[in-house]
Order: structure tokens, then C-alpha cells, then sequence
């Protein structure tokens, strides 16, 4: 048998913005997705019969990506993340099954850390109609501290680029990992999860309405871009108190493009007298918050009393790998 893990993601500046070309900034956490597989004497996942259909990221890997013509396989996948909360869970999958289905077929070829990311990231456009930016993808399969961008942001290490085509034509993105100090042992990302699942698509949609109908919003973006420069810098020097500033000022930027909700409000209200800085992560309009804290248990108990379910991740993450 093998097996892989892959980590979920949580976008800690950029988001919304890295669709108008500015830079997002996203890490690894803790927790993801194990798949195993082993040949069998019939395909079944998690103990059902496997169909394509239901299963477009791992069809495409399979068939599309690695050619698979050998024996039948059984899967089995267990996620520790939150589902349709803007983790990055289908692409903890994706990277997940690339790597543990390499190790099956060639168990001598070391894992290869940009071709799992773009293994991924093919996964999720045939996914979602050819459209996924590679944020996802690339933390989890590289770890770490991930900036996403046009171009290329000063004092980050150049890793990869990626391209799509899409239906509105070809998009290309420069992947480059940001700097993290060494030392980071006692400060911890705390997710909220608010119960509520959200649709990053229409997410994305009720925003370009507004700057449709209101083009004076265009401020905010610039505004995040801006706000998200400060919080890589921040990074960079461990000034971890201007890091959670930014997070803040990031959620109130956020919060007046329309894409906050009330109980995400309320998560990050609630857990920023013991944090540094929380703000909202990924989409919005539900889905889950992210408070850079030294006191984890303190900030975990605001989010359950604020109705919301925590989950705490160490600050610096590894990416996919075998287990
Ligand atoms: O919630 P998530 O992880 O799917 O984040 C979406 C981030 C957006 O910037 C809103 C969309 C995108 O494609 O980058």
C-alpha cells in the first residue's frame, strides 16, 4: 500500500485582489488529506465503486496525467479539513492522490514537488470548467509561505510559473515562496470555521457587480494590495505584531468589498483581544476566519463561545509528501 499527505491552505492577504493581478499570500497548515491506494481485484473508493463522474480530480490524475492502464486500485481518502471553507481541500486531494499514485508507479523517482503542484493544478481546472488559480495547489504541494502574483514580488524566492488557458483566454501566474523567520514555535494560525459553506465562484461574481456598479470600490483593492506588501515585508523582518495589524486592517478592506458575513464578523471580533490579528480567509460570505495568536486555547474557546468550530495549525507547514 502507499500513501500521501497533502496540507489544506489558508490565504492570509491577497484574496480577491489576486483576481484583479495584485498578489496573494498563502500557507500551509497543518492539516489535510491522506490518500492511500492499493491494487485490488475491483476499482472502489472509500469503500463504494469508484465512478469517474463523481470523482473528477482523481479521473483526471488517473487517466488524463498518469495514463493509468494497470490493475484496479482501492482508494481510500480521509480529510482532517472542513469541506467548501476555503482550505484548499480538493487541492489537498489532488496533490495527495499525484504523489501516493507516483510512488505506485515509479517507487524509485524521488516526488517532485512542482510537477505534483501542476499535476494539481491541471486537476482542478478540468474540475471547475478550466478555471482555478494555482494558490491552492501550489501551498499544498510545496508548503510553506506561497506568493501568488503577475509579477514578480521583491524579496521572495521564485519557484515556479504557472499557466491556464481559460475561457476568457490565457492566464499566467509567477509562484514564489515568501521568507519566514526560523523561529515561529509559539505563534499558531487558529481557523474558525463559521458552519457556513460558500461558493467561491459567486463570490468572486458579486464582487465584479460591485465594481461594476460602484467603480469607486476599485480603492479597496489597491488598498489589500497595498496592505498585503506590508504583511510580506512583516513576515519577512518576525515582526509578527505589524503582521497581525495587516490582518486586521486586510478583514476591514474586505469587510467593505461586501465578501465578510455576520458570523465571520463576529468569529473575528471575538478572537482579537488574544490574538495578533484575525481576519477573514479565502472567499467569504461564510466558510472560515484565521487569528495569528501565541495563546491557541484562549482563541479557540472565543470561537466555539462565538458559535464557530476551531481548529488550530502550527505557523509553518510542510507540503505534500509520503507517509
Ligand atoms: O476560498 P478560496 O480558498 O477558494 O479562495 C478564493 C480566493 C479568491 O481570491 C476569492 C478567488 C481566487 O481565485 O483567487
Amino acid at each position: 500500500m502507499v500513501r500521501a499527505f497533502a496540507p489544506g491552505k489558508c490565504i492570509l492577504f491577497g484574496e480577491h485582489a489576486v483576481v484583479y493581478g495584485h498578489p496573494a499570500v498563502a500557507i500551509a497548515i497543518e492539516q489535510g488529506v491522506n490518500v492511500s491506494i492499493e491494487k485490488f481485484e475491483e476499482w472502489v473508493i472509500n469503500g463504494k465503486k469508484f465512478e469517474r463522474s463523481r470523482h473528477p480530480h482523481i479521473s483526471h490524475i488517473l487517466y488524463d496525467l498518469f495514463e493509468y492502464k494497470g490493475a484496479p486500485l482501492k482508494i481510500k481518502i480521509e480529510s482532517g479539513l472542513f469541506p467548501a471553507a476555503g482550505l484548499g481541500s480538493s487541492a489537498a486531494l489532488s496533490n495527495a492522490m499525484g504523489a501516493a499514485l507516483h510512488k505506485l508507479i515509479k517507487p524509485q523517482e524521488k516526488l517532485d514537488l512542482v510537477k505534483l503542484a501542476k499535476i494539481g493544478h491541471s486537476a482542478e481546472a478540468a474540475a471547475q470548467e478550466g478555471r482555478a488559480s494555482p494558490t491552492d495547489t501550489a501551498t499544498s504541494a510545496l508548503g510553506g509561505c506561497i506568493v501568488v502574483s503577475e509579477k514578480k514580488v521583491n524579496g521572495t524566492k521564485h519557484v515556479f510559473d504557472a499557466e491556464l488557458m481559460t475561457p476568457e483566454g490565457k492566464r499566467n501566474w509567477i509562484i514564489s515562496k515568501a521568507k519566514l523567520p526560523e523561529k515561529v514555535e509559539d505563534l499558531w494560525l487558529i481557523l474558525g470555521f463559521t458552519g457556513e459553506s460558500s461558493s467561491t465562484g459567486k463570490m468572486v461574481s458579486d464582487v465584479a457587480n460591485l465594481l461594476t456598479h460602484e467603480p469607486d470600490k476599485v480603492d479597496l483593492m489597491n488598498n489589500i494590495k497595498e496592505i498585503t506588501y506590508k504583511g510580506l515585508k512583516s513576515l519577512a523582518l518576525g515582526d509578527f505584531g505589524a503582521v497581525g495589524i495587516a490582518m486586521n486592517e486586510c478583514h476591514e478592506q474586505l469587510r467593505d468589498l461586501g465578501v465578510s458575513s455576520n458570523s465571520l464578523d463576529r468569529l473575528v471580533e471575538a478572537t482579537k483581544p488574544y490574538s495578533l490579528g484575525a481576519k477573514m480567509t479565502g472567499a467569504g460570505g461564510g466558510g472560515c476566519m484565521v487569528a495569528l495568536s501565541r495563546n491557541p486555547q484562549r482563541v479557540s474557546e472565543q470561537i466555539e463561545i462565538a458559535g464557530g468550530t476551531p481548529m488550530v495549525s502550527k505557523l509553518v507547514s510542510e507540503g505534500v509528501r509520503l507517509v
